[in-house]
């Protein structure tokens, strides 16, 4: 049986779905991707002649602010017209229509929110939730057009960042605990959407699924460390191979 009918009809008899989504999933609202063809860090060095994991590292922005925000910049200028797509939408309805679905997002761009999901992990933050890096003023901005770089706290003047995860920095505990209580409760069918899947919080539910005798699903047209692991491999984008497993699950019910 064909990949897509086999996860459709599979779906029917699961209560729980764990996405764990990448940049990929982005892709079709017109955002690059990290890796691979097209992504920033496609060229090893920024135009600084730095590594790009040493520019948007926790350390460079305590040295040298500027250099680190010049390319959160750049990550921000990229989703300033962009929204979230169809894929994004998809999930946000199946979190309605089943008993318990949680989002596990690498991504920083608010879009899983944005499209109506309500049980999502930004395990790396969100770009447009800005922090002082000294006092406790917060702000959600979501064009940068207009800030300063390095943009300072108006409340103390010291300055102030995007809440996410930059290299080198720890994951934020409250999350990382949100995501363990999760994965340990277990679902039926677990999802990698649009991620090559480099860091091990990420590969780690696949041993939990294994273990349990779950589901694992790969949607991504290229092939990652996690592709000889799942039981279904779909080498499609995201929008399209969501758009016809919800389809055929809803002709199916
Ligand atoms: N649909 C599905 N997958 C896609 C699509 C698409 N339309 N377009 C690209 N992809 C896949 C690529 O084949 C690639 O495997 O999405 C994946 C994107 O991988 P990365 O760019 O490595 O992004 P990601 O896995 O999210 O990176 C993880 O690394 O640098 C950090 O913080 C950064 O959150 C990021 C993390």
């Amino acid at each position: 049986m064909e990949n897509i009918p086999k996860v459709s009809e599979l779906l029917k008899s699961c209560r729980s779905i764990l996405f764990i989504t990448g940049a990929g999933i982005s892709a079709e609202s017109g955002l690059p991707t990290y890796r691979g063809i097209g992504g920033l860090y496609e060229s090893q060095d920024t135009e600084d002649g730095i590594p790009v994991e040493t520019a948007l590292a926790g350390e460079m922005l305590y040295k040298d602010p500027s250099v680190t925000w010049k390319y959160l910049l750049q990550i921000e200028r990229n989703c300033r017209n962009a929204t979230f797509n169809r894929a994004h939408q998809i999930i946000a309805e199946m979190e309605r229509a089943f008993n318990r679905v949680w989002v596990l997002t690498q991504n920083v761009d608010g879009f899983h929110t944005d499209a109506g999901a309500e049980h999502v992990i930004e395990i790396h933050g969100n770009l447009h939730h800005l922090k002082c890096m000294k006092c406790y003023w917060r702000k959600t901005v979501k064009d940068f057009s207009g800030l300063t770089i390095p943009p300072k706290c108006p409340k103390c003047g010291f300055i102030i960042r995007p809440d996410v995860v930059l290299f080198g920095e720890m994951l934020p505990f409250d999350k990382y605990q949100t995501l363990t209580d999760q994965v340990e409760k277990g679902f039926d069918i677990y999802f990698w959407i649009g991620t090559t899947g480099v860091f091990p919080y990420i590969q780690g539910p696949l041993v939990d699924a294994k273990h349990s005798g779950s589901t694992t699903v790969e949607i991504n047209p290229d092939d990652t460390l996690l592709s000889g692991e799942v039981d279904i491999k779909i080498p499609m984008k995201a929008g399209e191979a969501l758009e016809r497993i919800w389809k055929e699950y809803k002709e199916k019910i």
